[in-house]
C-alpha cells in the first residue's frame, strides 16, 4: 500500500466509531481503513462483538471428536465453547461459563447438557474441520465456504481424509488484520519470499473470489528449487490458498496431498496468535512433507512474521494514518483488490454497530 498522512484521529471512549475517512467501495478510489482501527482497544472491543462473535471460528478435526462422548474446547477470542459428541453421535457445541468453578466438563460422567441449562453455539464441519458460530441467524457454513471447498478438493483430491500431523503457535506482535491484509496479496512475495519465488511461477498467478472467500493458485515452477523438492509424481501440482472471512486460512501447497489450516487469533489490539495445523495422508510426515514443514516453520512464516510485525510497527507512527490499493486486476499478482474485499467487510461490521 502506498501511505499517505490524512487526519484520522482515534477517538475518545465517549465517541462512537467513525465510518473510516474515504474509504470507497470501488477499490480503484478507495483509501485503506486508518491507522488506528490496527491499534485502538475501542476498536478491538467492536471487532469481537460485530465479527467475531457473529462469523464461523476454526475449532479443530473431527478426527479429534470421532467417538461419543469427546470433547473439545475453544476460546471464541475471550468466549469459551466446548464442542461434544452425543451418545447419538451428532455434534453440539456450548458456552463452557456454566463450568467455571466446577471440575470441568471432562469430568462428568454421563454428561447431558440439557441437564445444565447450557446454552447452545452453532456448529459445523467443512473438509474434517469443526467450525463454531456463536450467531444463531449467520449464514450456514457450508453456504457461504460451498464455491472454495469445491476448488480446494480439485486441486487436492481426497482432501477430506487427510489427518492432523503438525500443530505450530506463534505469538506475534500486530494486530489480526495486519496478518489477514497480508495473506490477501502476493506483491510482498518478491521480496519477502525468495524461496517461494523459486518453488512457484508467478506468471501462472490467477485470483477469484465469493462474498467472504478468496482463493489464489499458481503453478510450482520447478521440482528442484531452494524451498523443498517436489516429486513429478506428487498429486497436488499447483498450489491453491484459500481465506474465509475473518480470520481462517488454507493453504495446499505443490507436494503429496495436503492442507494447511492458518487461523489469525486476536488476542488483543496489537497482538495476534498463529495457530497453524498441517494435514497429511499420515500422522507421520513422509520425508519430503517434513522438507515442507521445516522449510514452511523455519523460513516462509518467521519471513511473514518479521513483515506483520514491521507494518504493525509502521502503523503506530504518527506520520501514517491511511494509504491507497494498488490495484491491478490485470496482474493479480501486484493487486490488493482482496485487502479491500477483507477491509469492507470489516468496516462494514463495525458500521453496522455505529
Ligand atoms: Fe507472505
Amino acid at each position: 500500500m502506498i501511505g499517505i498522512h490524512c487526519h484520522n484521529k482515534p477517538m475518545t471512549d465517549y465517541e462512537p466509531i467513525p465510518p473510516p475517512k474515504n474509504f470507497h467501495d470501488q477499490a480503484e478510489h478507495s483509501w485503506t481503513l486508518p491507522a488506528y482501527w490496527y491499534t485502538d482497544s475501542k476498536v478491538f472491543e467492536k471487532e469481537k462483538k460485530q465479527i467475531f462473535y457473529k462469523n464461523w471460528w476454526y475449532v479443530g478435526t473431527v478426527r479429534q471428536l470421532s467417538k461419543p462422548g469427546q470433547i473439545f474446547t475453544t476460546t471464541v477470542v475471550d468466549q469459551e465453547v466446548f464442542v461434544i459428541r452425543g451418545e447419538d453421535n451428532v455434534l453440539r457445541a456450548f458456552y463452557q461459563e456454566n463450568f467455571r468453578g466446577t471440575r470441568g466438563v471432562k469430568d462428568i460422567e454421563d454428561f447431558n447438557p440439557s441437564n445444565f441449562g447450557l446454552e447452545s453455539v452453532r456448529v459445523e464441519t467443512l473438509i474434517g474441520l469443526v467450525f463454531v458460530n456463536l450467531d444463531a441467524n449467520a449464514d450456514a457454513l457450508t453456504d457461504i465456504s460451498e464455491s472454495m471447498v469445491k476448488d480446494m478438493r480439485a486441486y487436492c483430491p481426497r482432501l477430506d481424509d487427510l489427518v492432523l500431523s503438525k500443530s505450530y503457535e506463534l505469538q506475534t506482535a500486530a494486530n489480526w488484520k495486519t496478518l489477514v491484509d497480508n495473506n490477501l496479496e502476493s506483491y510482498h512475495s518478491a521480496v519477502a519470499h525468495p524461496s517461494l519465488m523459486g518453488l512457484l511461477d508467478y506468471s501462472t498467478f490467477e485470483v477469484w473470489e465469493g462474498r467472504f472467500t478468496t482463493c489464489h493458485a499458481m503453478t510450482n515452477s520447478n521440482l528442484d528449487n531452494s524451498a523443498y523438492k517436489v516429486d513429478s509424481k506428487d498429486s497436488v501440482k499447483r498450489a491453491i490458498y484459500s481465506w474465509l472471512w475473518p480470520n481462517t486460512a488454507f493453504f495446499i501447497a505443490p507436494g503429496p496431498k495436503n492442507l494447511g489450516v492458518f487461523q489469525m487469533v486476536p488476542t488483543g489490539p496489537e497482538s495476534s496468535l498463529q495457530r497453524w495445523e498441517f494435514y497429511f495422508e499420515n500422522e507421520q510426515p513422509t520425508e519430503s512433507e517434513q522438507a515442507y514443514l521445516d522449510w514452511t516453520i523455519n523460513t516462509l512464516i518467521p519471513e511473514d512474521t518479521a513483515l506483520y510485525e514491521n507494518v504493525q510497527h509502521g502503523l503506530r507512527s504518527q506520520g501514517y494514518s491511511q494509504g491507497r490499493f494498488v490495484i491491478n486486476r490485470n496482474r493479480p499478482e501486484w493487486s490488493e483488490h482482496h485487502v479491500h474485499q477483507f477491509q469492507t467487510l470489516v468496516r462494514d461490521a463495525i458500521m453496522a454497530d455505529c
